[in-house]
């Protein structure tokens, strides 16, 4: 339970017609600050991308849980990368326009943070954005983030160019964890 009402899953490949539908509803919104691929506009598209996630995941790497408001599918929370090698992973975030406000994908992303340093013990989590990204930002921010820098011209979106933003928390700065104790 992430609120009074709200809970998060693994988006599965059984959920491609959800999924498909919740894109209908997120894509004008997630568009301009999402991976190109990630935006899709057909159920066999949808489908596509969690299998991707499904592989990925069975092969311990990365991986996608969705925001159910009730029995809604309202966004979801990712890792776009784990490497459990290196102890390094990359967190992600999307939510449709009605669902935001409320700090669901800001506790959502403190599970994954939480699942990743205390129980897999990873070291290192990343959040990428573009650095005109607020919303986004101002997540980093809520979860502890810092700010590493700024990846130049590392984005391109309807034929223009922006930056990227990259933060990161340590284990040693995540409460829960062993290190951050
Ligand atoms: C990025 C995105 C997920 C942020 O959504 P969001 O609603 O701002 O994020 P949260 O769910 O964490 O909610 C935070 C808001 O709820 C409020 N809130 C209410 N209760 C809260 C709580 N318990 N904890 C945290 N925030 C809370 C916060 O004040 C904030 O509102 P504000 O911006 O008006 O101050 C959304 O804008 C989006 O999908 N954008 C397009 C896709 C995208 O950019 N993805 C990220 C790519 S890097």
């Amino acid at each position: 339970m992430i609120a009074d009402g709200v809970e998060l899953h693994p988006l599965e490949v059984w959920h491609a017609v959800e999924f498909a539908a919740h894109l209908e509803r997120a894509r004008e919104q997630i568009r301009p600050w999402v991976g190109p691929t990630f935006v899709t506009d057909t159920v066999d598209g949808a489908r596509a991308t969690l299998r991707r996630y499904a592989d990925a995941s069975a092969a311990d790497g990365a991986r996608m849980y969705g925001i159910w408001d009730g029995e809604s599918l309202v966004g979801g929370v990712m890792f776009v990368t784990f490497d459990a090698a290196w102890g390094i992973c990359e967190v992600g975030c999307w939510l449709e326009p009605g669902a935001e406000g409320r700090g669901v994908v800001t506790r959502s992303g403190a599970a994954l943070l939480d699942w990743a340093f205390v129980t897999r013990g990873m070291v290192r989590a990343k959040w990428h954005c573009r650095t005109d990204n607020d919303r986004s930002i101002a997540i980093a921010h809520r979860l502890g983030m810092h700010s590493d820098g700024v990846l130049r011209s590392s984005w391109v979106y309807d034929g223009r160019r922006y930056d990227k933003q990259v933060f990161s928390l340590l284990h040693t700065e995540w409460p829960g964890s062993d290190a951050g104790r």
